[in-house]
């Protein structure tokens, strides 16, 4: 069992990581009046019976995270009379602990949550670091708010019962964690990345220690994400807008982050930020996987336009994170301008 402190400005929480990490879990629920647990019908079918709390199950999937929905789990929570000194148990993947967490974080002006992550996406990324929220149509999140978990529970035996694709859309954001921030875990990658698609147990339980440890470390740097924790984003600018134009249908958001961060590798090498060799590597990891990585035929202006939208935009100029060398990234703005010079070159 590996235990990961996450460090906030006026508290710390856990990250536990191995078998018997849910019970854990259980045990810190004993600590509350009253515990309501929300997941999703897949989730349910599977580990809901271990659960004997009153339960929200939502319907699986991104057209569930709607203020629609979190309305209905709140008027559950008020109709189970949860209490300021109640618990919110997240169990799912990431559609399911943003939601959970955002009800968390309205409910009588904020009550705990700790999250149980069932995939490899919510285990490595979502669930840690306190970002909770709902859709509108919109965009992605544009409600929410920054609540803290109480502590993180994962048992890396659940990833077995995931389908396929759900494990590339995680190993998405596992890469990333390697190029953003780690040369020594990207050479650890590069060389267990089949064994990591085979999910071989000891190499997804270092994995796993690794990328939480990893975003432990930035999420206690940079809390609110004003500034370090845009490191995050690399690969993200051009996933994002992948998927906004192919109607969040063309791609899984780990597929699109692997192809953004292919592009952004591409991008980073021409404007003269990242070596050939460098690239060379990175695309050698990225192409492991086997995605369609063309993507010179979606809509170009489509695809600015939802980039000139970018969150972390400033100034009118686009924000990417590009990576200097395998391991280490840096912010660079460009201007629409800029952008669509450069994008001709790199998409062809
Ligand atoms: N998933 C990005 C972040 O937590 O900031």
């Amino acid at each position: 069992m590996e235990i990961i402190t996450v460090e906030l400005l006026d508290r710390q929480y856990t990250i536990t990581i191995g078998d018997g990490a849910w019970d854990q879990a259980l045990a810190c629920a004993e600590m509350y009046d009253k515990v309501f647990l929300i997941t999703d019908e897949n989730v349910a079918g599977l580990y809901g019976s271990q659960f004997s709390y009153p339960q929200y199950v939502m319907t699986p999937g991104e057209e569930g995270k709607t203020m629609e929905t979190a309305l209905a789990i709140l008027d559950e929570m008020v109709r189970h009379s949860l209490t300021r000194n109640s618990l919110v148990l997240a169990l799912g993947g990431g559609v399911v602990g943003d939601v959970a967490g955002f009800c968390g974080s309205v409910y009588m002006r904020g009550i705990d949550y700790v999250q149980i992550p069932t995939t490899l996406l919510a285990q490595v990324d979502s669930s840690i670091g306190g970002k909770t929220g709902v859709n509108t149509v919109y965009g992605k999140n544009l409600i929410g708010t920054f609540h803290q978990p109480q502590g993180v529970y994962i048992d890396p035996a659940v990833l077995n019962t995931l389908p396929k694709k759900e494990v590339v859309n995680g190993l998405g954001e596992v890469i990333k964690y390697g190029i953003i921030g780690d040369p020594d875990f990207f050479e650890y990658l590069k060389n267990h990345l089949h064994e990591l698609l085979e999910l071989k147990p000891q190499v997804v339980f270092d994995v796993l220690c690794q990328c939480c440890s990893i975003k432990a470390q930035i999420v206690a740097e940079d809390e609110k994400d004003q500034g370090e924790r845009k490191i995050l984003n690399f690969g993200h600018t051009i996933g994002h807008a992948l998927e906004a134009v192919t109607e969040y249908k063309g791609y899984t958001h780990g597929e699109a982050v692997l192809i953004g961060m292919l592009y952004e590798a591409r991008l980073a090498n021409a404007l003269g930020l990242l070596p050939g060799y460098g690239y060379e590597e990175i695309r050698e990891v990225l192409e492991t996987f086997d995605l369609n990585w063309s993507i010179q035929h979606l809509p170009e202006e489509a695809i600015f336009h939802v980039m000139m939208q970018d969150k972390k935009n400033c100034d009118g100029q686009i924000s990417f994170i590009l990576p200097i060398q395998p391991g280490q990234v840096q912010e660079m703005l460009l201007t629409p301008e800029q952008m669509r010079r450069w994008w001709r070159r790199i998409v062809s």
